[in-house]
């Protein structure tokens, strides 16, 4: 049972309720007509202290379509953080008007800290660099709906590997899944963080390797997840600068790739795809961005007990 659960981050979801979650979102996405009144009577407050197009107004999206309803606020400044207040008087007042909380925040660990201050159940939609449990459930439903399966795959992850936080979900949850191979993709200055590297090491059969080079790996790959430069955590411009366009698919490049070759992009997409590969049927990254509401609604629906998970 998820009902009553706070999920902060992947592994909070046992490898059996991710495959529930899937099963669900699936009837959802073929009858969302019979789910319409799940969740009636229930409210999500969604406290984004980020900016989020496709986070925010798919989770608000998802709660709507199951007949809830939505409070919250895009940004901080039009709440009580600008005069001062905790987080954790934020969500505990939150707490007294909403049933389930979901929260963007800026600051590692900050979902974790709300999740002990909340009687309903917090989900993290991104907290700093660190994760993004929500951003993966999308990525996985996507891979299951599009291929059948999450198993015998290498995948490429391409771009800001330090600071983007749905690939360091996504890796750590892909480890749970049998004959995966992972090539991280990316300059030296934005590789992969030691502690996921150590995460994918302590599980057996979980091959992984570093490159620098898009082109050496593409034509290794069943799936590049590509990234973009997370702008908003460097802490120099020039450094930004630099680095933000070191990689740029575009339809010369990708045809070095396998021609099944999945394209997954959590968005926004800054440089780093170029628009002519869009219409390619390789190009999957505006499905994931619809799936990504349906697996919401399974979520939601589980956590607030209106549907069986
Ligand atoms: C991602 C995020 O916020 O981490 N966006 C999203 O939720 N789809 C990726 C990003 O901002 O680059």
């Amino acid at each position: 049972m998820m009902k009553n659960r706070h999920l902060i981050e992947p592994e909070n979801l046992s490898l059996d309720e991710l495959e529930r979650l899937f099963d669900l979102a699936e009837k959802i996405k073929n009858d969302p007509a019979s789910f319409q009144e799940s969740c009636r009577g229930k409210l999500l407050a969604s406290l984004f202290f980020e900016p989020s197009t496709r986070t925010r107004l798919s989770f608000e999206a998802a709660m709507l379509r199951l007949g809830g309803s939505c409070l919250g606020f895009a940004e901080p400044a039009s709440s009580s953080t600008a005069k001062g207040e905790s987080l954790a008087d934020t969500i505990r007042t939150v707490a007294c008007y909403a049933d389930l909380i979901v929260m963007r925040n800026p600051k590692e660990g900050a979902a974790l800290l709300a999740s002990r201050y909340s009687d309903v159940p917090v989900v993290n939609a991104g907290d700093g660099g660190h994760h993004h449990p929500t951003q993966t459930l999308t990525d996985l439903f996507t891979i299951k709906q599009l291929r059948g399966n999450i198993e015998n795959l290498t995948i490429g992850f391409c771009g800001d590997l330090k600071f983007g936080r749905t690939v360091h979900s996504l890796a750590h949850t892909l480890t749970r899944y049998p004959n995966i191979k992972m090539v991280f993709i990316s300059p030296p200055e934005l590789c992969i963080p030691d502690y996921i590297k150590r995460e994918i090491n302590r599980v057996d059969g979980v091959e992984f390797y570093e490159t620098d080079s898009l082109d050496k790996a593409l034509g290794d790959l069943d799936l590049l997840y590509m990234t973009r430069v997370q702008k908003e955590r460097f802490f120099n411009e020039e450094d930004y600068i630099r680095l933000k366009d070191s990689y740029i698919l575009d339809a010369e490049k990708l045809e070095q790739a396998k021609k099944p070759m999945m394209i997954l992009h959590p968005l926004p997409r800054v440089n780093e795809i170029d628009i002519e590969i869009d219409n390619d049927p390789r190009a999957a990254y505006f499905k994931q961005a619809k799936y990504g509401m349906y697996i919401r609604m399974a979520l939601i629906a589980s956590l607030l007990g209106g549907a069986s998970c």
